[in-house]
């Protein structure tokens, strides 16, 4: 059977692009980290094989024989480029040419130093396999919808910036797509939700389907510093609060254009998904 390798298959997005292979009957090659759990495949028809993304080591087994490849990079990973070209160059050692990059919205957005770590990890694969696509989604509704269904939204930028949120399992049909369909070679897709919601926004319309209150809040960045970023390295931590600063000002928003015309529907608004 026909066999995509999906990198980082074992967390949010790979789950959800391994989903959408499997629902086209697609066979997945999940690379996890040794040691990972692949618990969450249980009763799938998926292949875990072991990857270390930092050392490389596993990676050209897993890349061998395999039709596709789906790369994704840890969330806000220092090595996020070597880790793309270290990728990028077990394609080409193994011969597979269809190669799908998960970047982000506006990755040349100089005041997000891990966007820009995407815009450079695009042009390293595309400098070995120029015709890579390009995948360059919006933030996730399923990053709130959690908080939402427990009825308080708390973020640590306004509550008022306005973002073009994106249904996860919608990015995840159109990477199946592009990984399985032909005419998708170089293309670069911005993948943005269909509407414009500030957070208070979304949380007045969660309170309106879930029927109950549900909350906004805006969390102080020492609030936040001192909870949910003490886990993370004085890096990530910086350049997390860099995100949040960029949110604050300009909100994340994009066209969906390209979303709609690639699932051939309109895309999942948020009060769709709670
Ligand atoms: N969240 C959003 O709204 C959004 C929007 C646009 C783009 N993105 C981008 O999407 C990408 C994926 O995000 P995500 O939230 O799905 O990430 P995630 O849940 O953290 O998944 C990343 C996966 O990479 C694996 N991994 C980490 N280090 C590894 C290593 N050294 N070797 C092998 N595997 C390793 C992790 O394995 P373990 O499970 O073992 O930890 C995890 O399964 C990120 O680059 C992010 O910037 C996210």
């Amino acid at each position: 059977m026909t066999e995509v390798l999906v990198i980082g298959a074992a967390g949010k997005t790979g789950r959800a692009v391994t989903r959408a292979l499997l629902a086209r009957g697609v066979g997945v090659r999940a690379a996890v980290r040794a040691g990972s759990s692949s618990a969450a495949y249980a009763g799938d028809p998926v292949h875990a094989v072991p990857v270390d993304l930092v050392s490389g080591t596993g990676l050209l087994r897993a890349v061998a024989g395999v039709s596709a490849v789906y790369h994704l990079a840890p969330n806000v990973h220092p090595d996020e480029v070597e880790i793309a070209e270290r990728v990028a160059d077990a394609a080409v050692a193994e011969g597979v040419s269809r190669f799908v990059f998960h970047s982000v919205l506006h990755p040349d957005d100089a005041s997000m130093p891990h966007h820009l770590r995407k815009a450079e990890a695009e042009k390293s694969i595309r400098a070995r396999i120029a015709g890579a696509t390009v995948l360059r989604p919006a933030a996730y509704h399923q990053n709130l919808v959690d908080a939402a269904q427990a009825g308080r939204i708390a973020v640590p930028y306004s509550p008022d910036a306005r973002f073009t949120n994106v249904d996860l399992d919608d990015v995840a049909e159109v990477a199946a797509r592009v990984l399985t369909e032909d005419g998708h070679d170089g293309a670069t897709y911005d993948l943005a939700g269909p509407e414009r919601l500030t957070v208070a926004q979304m949380a007045a319309e969660a309170s309106t389907v879930l029927g109950r209150p549900v909350a906004v809040e805006r969390i102080r960045l020492e609030d936040w510093v001192a909870g949910p970023g003490a886990e993370l390295d004085a890096r990530a931590r910086d350049e997390l609060l860099a995100m949040f600063a960029s949110y604050d000002r300009d909100g994340l928003v994009g066209d969906s254009t390209a979303l709609r015309s690639l699932l051939g529907r309109d895309p999942k608004r948020w009060r769709e998904i709670i």
